[in-house]
């Protein structure tokens, strides 16, 4: 059943877990993040990007959870649009069904450049009056996606500010966050604490210098009611890395966000966590492995399959890692 993300993390609050929130753009993606959950008695965060609207186009988009709540209807499942950059996407995306939206206000229009103070609690506050008029809930974010080694948003994906940001714009101020919650009254609030979309998010394997853990628990205890949200969480395992690249890929050397500090933050109020990155590496390892292991294969079903099986499997290990497993 299509359920609220209020509803879905007031309940992880309660009882001290995170859901990841995986962003989906084919029939794939779809039905191997409701298999896991089904199969580990997970609730279910589907999440939707611009991109991904435009790549479907928002019938197919629309029909495919329609699709995964009718084939799995013992499973809550929350469909969320992905850092909707106006009010008038959200509100598009609640036409089309959506139970919950994120109005990323942190950055103007574009979604490249950083915008003010005053536009962000602006359009935010726009959308929450609108939103839950309707039921829906509403995610904000306030600071920037980013690298605290080299200033950089997550560069490759067109996702995030474009070109480099200050220091102050990649930490979200805990003043600041509960000055922003008590004027929007956003039911979740993403925060920048030195993650980045994409596959490149840290050059070796992130220290508190470059994954401020800590600032998590600096927001936590100024705003210990609020939903907290970690983007860029893919964890980008090694493992997914070296099939890529065993298989004619050519992805550098790179470091994700470890499952583990994910952990330390869900016990602080981190309760929604955006994974997209490891499952597309999932499949591309798949897909290349396939091909280089069966050259006379051409049905498509062939290797799709084994691609959904994989994606299965990183999304059965962060429901358990995440304590999401046996929620539903
Ligand atoms: O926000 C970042 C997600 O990974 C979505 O990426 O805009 O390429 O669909 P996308
Ligand atoms: P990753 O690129 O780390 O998977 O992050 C996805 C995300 O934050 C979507 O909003
Ligand atoms: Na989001
Ligand atoms: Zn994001």
């Amino acid at each position: 059943s299509l359920v609220s993300m209020r509803q879905l993390l007031d309940h992880a609050a309660e009882n001290g877990y995170g859901i990841p929130a995986f962003n989906v753009n084919n029939m794939e993606q779809v039905k191997a993040i409701m298999e896991a959950a089904s199969a580990t008695d997970s609730p279910v965060i589907l999440q939707a990007s611009a991109g991904a609207r435009k790549y479907a186009g928002e019938p197919f988009l629309r029909h495919l959870i329609l699709a995964a709540i009718e084939a799995f209807p013992q499973v809550p499942v929350c469909m969320h649009q992905d850092h909707g950059t106006s009010p008038a996407i959200n509100v598009r995306a609640i036409q089309s069904g959506f139970s919950s939206v994120m109005m990323d206000g942190s950055l103007k229009e574009d979604g490249k450049t950083p915008a003010s103070w005053d536009y962000n609690v602006d359009v935010t506050r726009r959308v929450v009056d609108i939103a839950h008029a309707c039921g829906v809930s509403v995610e904000g974010e306030l600071g920037c996606l980013g690298s605290l080694e080299s200033g950089m948003a997550g560069e490759e994906d067109g996702v995030g500010a474009e070109g480099k940001l200050d220091h102050s714009q990649l930490l979200t101020d805990p003043n600041e966050a509960a000055e922003f919650v008590k004027l929007t009254q956003v039911d979740a609030l993403a925060i920048a604490i030195g993650t980045s979309h994409g596959a490149y998010k840290f050059t070796r394997p992130p220290t508190g210098e470059v994954l401020a853990i800590k600032r998590i628990k600096e927001i936590h205890a100024r705003i210990p009611n609020t939903h907290l949200v970690m983007h860029g969480s893919s964890s980008v395992p090694q493992d997914l890395l070296k099939i890529v690249n065993d298989f004619g890929g050519d992805l550098g050397q790179t470091y994700g966000v470890p499952v583990e500090e994910i952990v330390e933050g869900i016990k602080h109020g981190v309760r929604k966590i955006n994974i997209d990155t490891d499952l597309r590496l999932a499949v591309t390892g798949t897909i290349r492995k396939y091909f280089h292991d069966n050259p006379k294969k051409f049905d498509p079903r062939d290797y799709l399959k084994p691609s959904i099986a994989a994606m299965v499997k990183v999304c059965t290990s962060r429901y358990e890692a995440f304590g999401t497993a046996g929620q539903a």
